[in-house]
């Protein structure tokens, strides 16, 4: 009696008949499935252990093979755990988290800043929700599986499974026309940036058209390159196409750094109108523009806007980056470049492991699904702060809503965003102004408010408190 109750609990449990139908259906890969969705459905929880491999293929009615290769797929990528002298057990899966880490105190340093527990700032995605297990399992299966050969072999724009694993995404999702072959893996935005403007300095180019305000590390790393950056206002329609004509034909710059999809930090989508007449520009002046597409994915009223690579690949380099889309400390991104530009080598280029990971994270599609939860949980995050925002401070002028992670709130006139910056911190607020991010266009005072890292117990908590610095500040 004893022994009849596991065997058909096993049998139920592991369903080798759900798979979908067209899915590959080897006996393994079947096994491999089944223990997947039980887990992911709950119904293996954490911690659970697994029947020795002879005694589940036994049950199942499969060779001990088929049944040791599924865990030892699972084991590799943090699924399962095998330790040796204890049984395999249910280790990793959606909900299920590594241990957490602590939660953050006080600086050990005591002349730091004090703590940000009301985090606006904008630029960082919710760092509680970094997907720390998905990642591990990537990082595993990436060690487990990297061939030996390929451990020292050069890769000089990147893993060529990470390359192409990058190209389909951004065919997938961003709608970009894509090509395996001109993907280069980089460190992140920054990274391709410097690249690039390298590049661009080596063939003769100086000056840099970018869009003011804009994040001024691009523009950093540009002028550091000998690129002189040019500021090119923007309006709701995105940057002014107009005058990047006219400043182009003033100075003769011939590159332009831009945030088609969701300017930053004002949030317009750049018009169709624009769009064309952008193109329009680098096809008559040979010119390269370089697509900052840095947060495209968090769309909530619409469908995100495709990449503007896509109306004209030859001109445009689209560079792109997880540290705002999924976790800074990763330092992994993307450019997809046009075929005649190839950019320097990189002297240090991302670790081979992470590289792997990258390309197991975005063919197993956990990116998209970390995407899926993100967008949700901003869109919701969004709705809250702003319901606080207009309760506890009407009348104030609030944009850039529709995407991103961040809106920017109008001051009410005579109040200083500085001033409220450094009176922010030390109500626990991690504030930032808008000028911050302005190069010569003068701009309303205002503030860009992040809600990426905004903790969703404390959303009117944080607004309550910047009302109050608000209301103090006008009297
Ligand atoms: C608009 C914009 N572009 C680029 C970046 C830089 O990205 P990375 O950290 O990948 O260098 C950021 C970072 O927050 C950003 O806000």
């Amino acid at each position: 009696m004893q022994k009849s109750r596991p065997i058909l609990a096993w049998e139920t449990l592991l369903d080798l008949d759900a798979d979908t139908p067209g899915a590959r259906s080897s006996l393994r890969d079947r096994v491999e499935r089944a223990l997947r969705r039980a887990i992911d459905e709950g119904r293996l929880e954490p911690g659970s252990a697994l029947p020795p491999s002879r005694a589940l293929a036994e049950t199942l009615g499969v060779s001990r093979w088929v049944v040791t290769e599924a865990y030892g797929q699972l084991v590799a990528e943090g699924v399962l755990d095998a330790r040796t002298g204890s049984a395999t057990r249910v280790s990793l899966g959606p909900g299920t988290a590594l241990p957490r880490p602590p939660a953050p105190g006080p600086s050990p340093s005591s002349d730091a800043a004090p703590p940000i527990r009301y985090d606006l700032r904008p630029g960082i995605p919710d760092l509680r929700a970094t997907p720390r297990s998905r990642w591990a399992a990537a990082l595993r299966n990436a060690l487990a599986s990297l061939p030996d050969h390929d451990l020292a072999a050069a890769h000089p724009r990147g893993y060529a499974p990470a390359r192409d694993a990058v190209a389909a995404y951004l065919s997938r999702s961003r709608r970009a026309d894509p090509d395996a072959a001109r993907v280069t893996i980089t460190h992140g935005a920054t990274d391709g940036m410097d690249l690039l403007t390298r590049e661009l300095h080596r063939r003769g180019h100086r000056t840099i058209l970018v869009e003011d305000p804009s994040w001024p590390r691009l523009r950093a790393v540009a002028e550091s390159n000998g690129l002189r950056p040019v500021p090119v206002p923007v309006d709701e329609d995105g940057v002014d196409t107009d005058v990047l004509a006219a400043l182009s034909a003033q100075t003769g710059a011939r590159a332009a750094l831009v945030t088609p999809a969701h300017q930053f930090p004002f949030g317009a989508a750049l018009s169709p109108g624009r769009r064309e007449q952008v193109i329009r520009w680098a096809r008559a002046h040979r010119a390269l523009i370089i697509e900052d597409d840095y947060d495209a994915e968090f769309r909530y009223d619409r469908r995100p806007i495709p990449a503007l690579q896509r109306l004209a690949p030859d001109h445009v380099a689209l560079i792109g980056s997880l540290s705002k889309s999924v976790s800074p400390a990763l330092g992994l991104g993307w450019m997809l470049l046009p075929t005649t530009i190839s950019p320097p080598i990189s002297a240090s280029p991302p670790s081979l492991v992470d590289q792997a990971a990258l390309a197991h994270f975005l063919t197993r599609g956990d990116f998209e699904r970390h995407l899926r939860t993100a967008r949700s949980r901003f869109r919701h995050r969004r709705a809250r702060l702003l319901d606080a925002i207009r309760r506890d401070l009407p009348g104030l002028d609030v944009t850039g809503i529709a995407a991103g992670m961040h809106l920017v709130l109008a001051l009410p006139t005579g109040t200083r965003a500085a001033a409220l910056t450094s009176g922010g911190a030390e109500l626990g607020l991690g504030l930032t102004a808008l000028q911050r991010y302005v190069t010569a266009t003068p701009r309303r005072e205002s503030l860009v408010l992040g809600y990426g890292n905004l903790d969703d117990a404390l959303i009117e908590e944080a607004v309550a408190r910047l009302a109050l610095l608000i209301r103090n500040a006008a009297e």
